[in-house]
């Protein structure tokens, strides 16, 4: 079967990622999350207090930042941020609270999208994030949209902090994916959109379970296809 490339986009909790990740793994494909890298990137600028309405200081800083990805032994994707892991950190709310606006500015962006299609050159993988489809790879064998109840969202999320030791109110939660929901969608450079030829799913009523197998099912029928 041929190597394909696996898109899926969509907003913010919608169980993007645990899809990927699994669906990668069944299928001995490479999980990229670029949202991590979007993240890494915010953390850097915070540590660092970089004003990102200063194009200069922006410049400096993405020459200095290298994020990378290492599988642990227990199959899990870790974030390294020059050299350092910064997994944890880079899922904190401070870091939610700020993403979206570095992820507005086009020098991050097109350093990203170089990033992210030098790693997507030998296909066999899965990489989910808010422009895979449209913008990082517009020829993806299979793309996928994901959507949800924003109050589902914020459960889900707020499980994910609560596994983490971080306590956030469910109310907050969703102002801040509301937010992101429209600083994500609404900004100029590449923002989140459903690819035209991209299969939408309503994750609200479904088990992750449950979206695993539609997504690797689909993705078997690409391969096949691919193939011929
Ligand atoms: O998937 P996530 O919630 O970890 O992503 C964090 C932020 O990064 C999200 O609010 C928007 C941005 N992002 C992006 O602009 N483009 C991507 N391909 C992935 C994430």
């Amino acid at each position: 079967m041929r190597k394909i490339v696996v898109a899926i986009d969509g907003y913010s909790a919608c169980g993007k990622s645990t899809t990927a990740k699994e669906t990668a793994r069944i299928l001995g494909y490479r999980y990229i999350d670029s949202g991590a890298m979007y993240r890494a990137m915010t953390l850097y600028f915070l540590d660092h207090h970089i004003a990102i309405t200063n194009p200069k200081d922006i410049a400096r800083a993405l020459e200095k930042v290298r994020i990378t990805f290492q599988v642990n032994s227990a199959g899990a994707t870790i974030t390294f941020l020059n050299g350092v892991n910064v997994e944890r950190e880079i899922r904190e709310m401070r870091i939610s609270e700020f993403v979206s606006q570095v992820s507005t500015i086009q020098a991050v962006r097109h350093a990203m999208v170089d990033q992210q299609r030098r790693m997507g050159k030998e296909r066999a993988i899965v990489m989910d994030g808010r422009d895979i489809g449209t913008v990082v790879f517009p020829q993806a064998e299979l793309k996928l949209f994901m959507s949800a109840d924003i109050l589902v969202r914020a459960f889900r999320r707020q499980k994910e902090l609560l596994s983490r030791d971080e306590m956030v109110d469910v109310d907050t939660i969703v102002e801040n994916l509301l937010k992101r929901d429209k600083i994500d969608s609404t900004r100029k450079e590449s923002p989140l959109r459903k690819a035209v030829d991209a299969i939408e799913i309503d994750t609200t009523h479904i088990t992750i379970e449950e979206q695993v197998d539609e997504v690797v099912r689909l993705a078997l029928t690409r391969m096949v296809k691919a193939g011929k």
